[in-house]
């Protein structure tokens, strides 16, 4: 059998409808719609409303990309939730999702590294593809970081937002698909950036709750000095792993963490904003969800054609980076679909037989 890429067939994103923008946050923390605009490029964020989580979030951006690939829910074999704000320690957000899709044929787990997140997970769908073990692939990036914020913190409540985007990754016989991905850590500066309690290490407790120990913490001046090298490093690796240079790429879609830091990337990297997507303003930092989403209005925008090669470059707490170069496959494989409606058809009208036929 010829080797098999994995290529996205689908792509869909969902956020929340409730706005959120700096003017408001005028009224909640000692802060100015200047200063955030002028700070981290953001104008406003979506915030997701009380009926809504990560995991129905996620749902609704995955229903999206399966529509678009014209992938049933009963065929998808797994289901990859990124995220650091998941519905539950445990079980998984996947699983909800696996259960709201109704893929029943499917294998669901998280992946948490922090803003890195959509990246791992990918990079983690792909090996299975390539390997043989699953044909298909929902991979999801998604948040409700707004609960986890500290209202009272103008140095995280400004920054962040709530989302989901997801992509459909299939295996397929195009001579190319997800050409590169690599990921890298550095734990001992987990704390710069972290939720202190509510796990095991310290258990939620009264107390824990009284200090605000649930909430995100960020000592936002160190991540910024990190992120921009080390993103602009994890570029590097995945063209050089991909065999191929900048010149060839026609769209990065960076973590939307602030936009001095892409542009501090773009710099580094000698590489043209005109080709970097940004959609910050709008969204705010939205963590694991924020690639995927960028991905996605990108493509609604017209931005990918097929044989586009795209870099994906993402840096997170943890610390976690990493990078991802693919070709821009897009639409579904014509053959295999209308494969797929014939047979669905005629499942349709077997049943339809059973239901009719005298018992
Ligand atoms: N409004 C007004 N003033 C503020 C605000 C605010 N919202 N926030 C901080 N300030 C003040 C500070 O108190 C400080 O005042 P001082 O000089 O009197 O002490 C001053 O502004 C500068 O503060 P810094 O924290 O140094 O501001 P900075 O320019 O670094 O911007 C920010 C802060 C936006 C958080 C930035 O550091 C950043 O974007 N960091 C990276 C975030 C990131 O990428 N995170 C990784 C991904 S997230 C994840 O993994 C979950």
């Amino acid at each position: 059998m010829a080797k098999q890429n994995a290529v996205i067939t689908g792509w869909g994103f969902y956020a929340p409808s409730k706005v959120l923008t700096n003017f408001d946050l005028e009224k909640i923390v000692d802060t100015t719609d200047q200063w955030i605009t002028e700070r981290t490029g953001i104008k406003e964020r979506r915030i997701a409303s009380d009926g809504e989580n990560t995991s129905s979030m996620s749902t609704r951006a995955a229903k999206i990309a399966l529509e678009r690939a014209r992938l049933r829910p009963s065929e998808v074999e797994l289901i990859i939730v990124g995220t650091c704000s998941p519905d539950y320690l445990f079980p998984a957000t996947a699983c909800l999702v696996q259960d709201a899709l109704g893929a029943e044929k499917a294998g669901a787990f998280d992946v948490e590294a922090a803003c890195t997140s959509f990246v791992a997970a990918l990079a983690i769908a792909n090996g299975m593809i390539l390997g043989g073990a699953v044909r298909n692939a929902v991979v999801i990036g998604a948040e409700t970081l707004s609960r986890l914020l500290d209202w009272t913190d103008r140095g995280t409540c400004v920054v962040f937002g709530d989302g989901a985007g997801a992509v459909v990754l299939e295996a397929s016989n195009a001579s190319v698909g997800i050409e590169s991905t690599v990921l890298h850590s550095d734990g001992s500066k987990g704390e710069l950036l972290y939720v202190a309690a509510g796990a095991t290490r310290i258990p939620a407790t009264r107390e824990t709750v009284e200090k605000g120990q649930h909430f995100i913490r960020m000592q936002g001046g160190e991540v910024f000095k990190l992120a921009v090298k080390s993103m602009a490093d994890a570029a590097d690796e995945a063209l050089v792993d991909a065999g191929l240079t900048l010149e060839d790429i026609v769209l990065m879609v960076p973590h939307q963490a602030n936009l001095r830091i892409i542009e501090g990337v773009a710099k580094r990297l000698r590489f043209p904003m005109e080709k970097v997507f940004v959609n910050l303003q709008r969204y705010g930092n939205t963590s694991a969800a924020s690639i995927p989403i960028a991905l996605a209005e990108a493509a609604e925008q017209g931005r990918l054609r097929r044989g586009d090669k795209v870099l994906l470059v993402a840096f997170g707490g943890g610390f976690t980076w990493g990078a991802a170069v693919l070709e821009w496959y897009g639409v579904p494989i014509p053959d295999r679909r209308e494969k797929s409606i014939v047979e669905r058809a005629s499942r349709q009208l077997e049943d339809l037989v059973d239901r009719v036929r005298p018992v």
